[in-house]
C-alpha cells in the first residue's frame, strides 16, 4: 500500500519541473492530486501522464479570487484536501543598483503572498474540516543567506522560513503540520533560465554557471526533482506528524544548519 494512500492533495505550480515530480509520486503512492498550475495546459498534460489519480485546476497564486476558485474546485473534485505543497515560485536576478520595483512586486506576490494567501486558503479548508493535514512549503538554500545579484529572490525564500515556523506554530493545534523543503540547485526548465540570466550579468557562455554550480555541490552533482520526492512523501505522510514548523535542507550538502 502507498504512503499517502486514500489522501488527497493540492500541489502548485505543478506543471513542471519539481512541483510535477512531487505530484506523480504522490500519485505513485496512492493519493488523489491537483496540479495547480498558472500554465492550465501543462497542468493538463502533466495530469494526462499521471492517469486518474491526476486533476489539472488552474490558479494564479498572485489572484485571491482565483486561490479561492482553485481551492473551492480542488475540494470539490478530490473531496477535501489533505495536503499542500506551495511550490510555485519565480526567479529573476539583478545587482542590487538595477533592481527594479516591478520586479520586485512580481517575487513578493508569487513567492511569498501566494505562498501565504495559499496556506490561508487550504488552512480554513482544513480546519472547516476538522481532519487536519500537511501543508510543505517550497523554500530554498537562497532563504538560508543573501547572494550577490539574487537580493530579491534570496529575501523572498527568508521570508517562506519565517512564515513556514509562523504558520507552522500557530496552526498545529489544529492537527495542521506546516514545513518547508529548502533545495539546493535543481536541474531543469527553472535552472536553464537561471543559467541564461547568470551568463547575461556575469558575461558567462550559456551552461558554465550550471556546471560550476553543480560542481560546487558536496554531492557532486546538481540535484533532480526525484531526489526531493522523499521528502515531500515523508513530510506529507502520518511519520511527520510530530514535525512542526521546520524547513529542511535537500541539497547534496551545500548547507548546514
Ligand atoms: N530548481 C531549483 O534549483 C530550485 C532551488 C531551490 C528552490 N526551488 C523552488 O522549488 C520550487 C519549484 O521550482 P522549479 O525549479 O520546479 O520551478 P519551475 O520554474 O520549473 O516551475 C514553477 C511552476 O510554477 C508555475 N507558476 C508560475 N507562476 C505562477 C502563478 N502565479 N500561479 C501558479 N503557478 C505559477 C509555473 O507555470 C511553473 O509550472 C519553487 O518554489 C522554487 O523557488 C527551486
Amino acid at each position: 500500500m502507498g504512503r499517502l494512500q486514500g489522501k488527497t492533495a493540492i500541489v502548485t505550480g505543478a506543471a513542471r519541473g519539481i512541483g510535477r515530480a512531487f505530484a506523480a509520486r504522490y500519485v505513485e503512492e496512492g493519493a488523489r492530486v491537483a496540479i495547480a498550475d498558472i500554465n492550465l495546459q501543462g497542468a493538463e498534460m502533466a495530469a494526462a501522464e499521471m492517469g486518474e489519480s491526476a486533476v489539472a485546476i488552474h490558479l494564479d497564486v498572485t489572484d485571491q479570487g482565483s486561490i479561492e476558485k482553485a481551492i473551492g474546485e480542488a475540494e470539490e473534485r478530490l473531496g477535501g484536501v489533505d495536503i499542500l505543497v506551495n511550490n510555485a515560485a519565480l526567479f529573476d536576478l539583478a545587482p542590487i543598483v538595477e533592481i527594479t520595483r516591478e520586479s520586485y512586486d512580481r517575487l513578493f506576490s508569487i513567492n511569498v503572498a501566494g505562498t501565504l494567501f495559499t496556506m490561508q486558503a487550504v488552512a480554513r479548508s482544513m480546519i472547516a474540516r476538522g481532519k487536519g493535514g500537511k501543508i510543505i512549503n517550497m523554500a530554498s538554500q537562497a532563504g538560508r543567506r543573501g547572494e550577490p545579484l539574487v537580493a530579491i529572490y534570496c529575501a523572498t525564500k527568508a521570508a517562506v522560513i519565517s512564515l513556514t515556523q509562523s504558520a507552522g506554530l500557530d496552526l498545529i493545534k489544529h492537527g495542521i503540520n506546516v514545513n518547508a523543503i529548502a533545495p539546493g540547485v535543481v536541474d531543469g526548465e527553472h535552472w536553464d533560465g537561471v543559467d541564461a540570466l547568470f551568463a547575461k550579468h556575469e558575461n558567462r557562455p550559456l551552461g558554465e554557471k550550471k556546471r560550476l554550480v553543480g560542481e560546487a555541490v558536496p554531492y557532486g552533482r546538481m540535484g533532480r526533482p526525484e531526489d526531493l520526492t522523499g521528502m515531500a512523501v515523508f513530510l506529507a505522510s502520518r511519520e511527520a506528524d510530530y514535525i512542526v514548523a521546520q524547513t529542511y535542507n535537500v541539497d547534496g550538502g551545500n548547507w548546514m544548519n
